[in-house]
């Protein structure tokens, strides 16, 4: 690997700076990106190898990033488990059949990975190939709490309290699902490793919308699952967006790095980790909007609080899609510019 910034950081190692890389890094705000969107439909994108490496690389080529991560969405996982999938343009994720009684949770089924999501791991191969060992490959999943808040929802949502809701009413029937997208992922992700990914992500967009003890029931205590069993395979970053309540209970899980967002300050994640796992994160995806001489002294701050070491910079969530491609790259330049004290 001739970039292995995020590797190292990952396992703790030395580096010379921290790597730097985006979430959502691969679409949204390219004009490259924008040119394929209208001409390919979304899951269209996702099905073709060589349109996921041709999007995959983009940010590679164009702001420099330090890692890749595989252009794809955590919805997939759905869409193999028998449920129907829209992503409509202007609005967002639509499942027009969605789980929202007890009686369609046998809908949902635990698929034959490879066969289903086949289409993944060879796009992971056909991008690694592209990639030419120029930086690693993160491959993802959504938690499966996340999930099962667009399968009972039906849609985004700010509140998903039509999934909560289910989740209190139905626990039996909730951890079933549960168990079902746990089981289908940990094949995913070992997928994904088999198929060359260096890293795999999970996202828990919606964990912060549980109170500590019902994260632990229905969101931690499957993503613990998902780690242990892939762990030794490849390192595993767990981003729990407004989770920082629960940052002590993720070290214990084997991960190698947590995602931190914005609402949580360096210092303060240092401490609730126990200042030894490697952390990412946290700048406000907004802030991309400040003047660029502004972005890259928050940036120099940004590392000098998290500290060079055991670090991975990043935004505390997805790049927003109105953010000029020329500030995304003064992000990533600052990292590389990047003066200790
Ligand atoms: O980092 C990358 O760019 C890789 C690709 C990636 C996508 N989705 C592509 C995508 C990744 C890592 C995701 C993860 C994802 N998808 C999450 C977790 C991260 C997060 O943002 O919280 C979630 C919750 C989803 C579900 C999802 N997919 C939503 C809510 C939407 C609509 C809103 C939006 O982001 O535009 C999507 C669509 C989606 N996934 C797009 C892209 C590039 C935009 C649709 C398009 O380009 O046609």
């Amino acid at each position: 690997m001739k970039n292995d910034l995020l590797l190292r950081a990952l396992k703790g190692l030395p580096v010379e700076r921290p790597p730097v890389w985006i979430m959502r890094q691969a679409g949204r705000y390219l004009p490259d990106y924008i040119k394929l969107k209208n001409k390919y439909d979304f899951f269209t994108r996702c099905r073709t190898p060589e349109l996921v490496s041709e999007i995959t690389l983009l940010p590679i080529d164009q702001i420099g990033t330090d890692a890749a991560i595989i252009f794809s969405d955590i919805l997939v996982v759905l869409q193999a488990m028998n449920i129907e999938v829209e992503m409509k343009p202007n609005f967002g994720p639509f499942i027009p059949n969605p789980i929202d009684s007890k009686e369609k949770v046998k809908n949902l089924i635990t698929p034959n990975v490879r066969d289903k999501l086949g289409y993944v791991f060879e796009a992971i191969k056909i991008t690694k190939r592209d990639l030419n060992d120029r930086v690693p490959l993160i491959g993802f999943a959504g938690s499966p709490w996340t999930l099962f808040c667009y399968l009972v929802q039906g849609s985004g949502s700010k509140t998903f309290d039509k999934s909560k809701g289910f989740a209190f009413a139905n626990p039996k029937e909730t951890e079933i699902i549960l168990e079902k997208i746990t089981l289908t992922t940990i094949e995913y992700l070992k997928g994904q490793i088999d198929a060359g990914a260096d890293v795999v992500q999970i996202f828990d967009s919606w964990g912060g919308l549980l109170s500590p003890s019902d994260y632990s029931e229905f969101s931690l205590k499957y993503i613990n699952r998902i780690v242990s069993a892939i762990k030794n395979y490849a390192p595993v970053i767990i981003f729990g967006k407004g989770c920082w309540f629960a940052l002590n209970e993720m070290v214990k899980t084997g991960a190698s790095g947590l995602g931190i967002d914005w609402s949580c300050s360096a210092r303060n994640a240092r401490y609730l980790s126990g200042g030894n796992i490697t952390l990412q994160g946290n700048y406000d995806p907004a802030k991309l909007l400040s003047p660029i001489s502004k972005i890259k002294s928050d940036v120099n701050q940004m590392i000098n609080d998290f500290g060079k070491q055991s670090y991975i910079v990043n935004l505390g969530h997805g790049i927003l899609p109105n953010i000029p491609v020329s500030h995304a790259k003064a992000f990533v330049d600052a990292v590389k510019e990047y003066k200790s004290l």
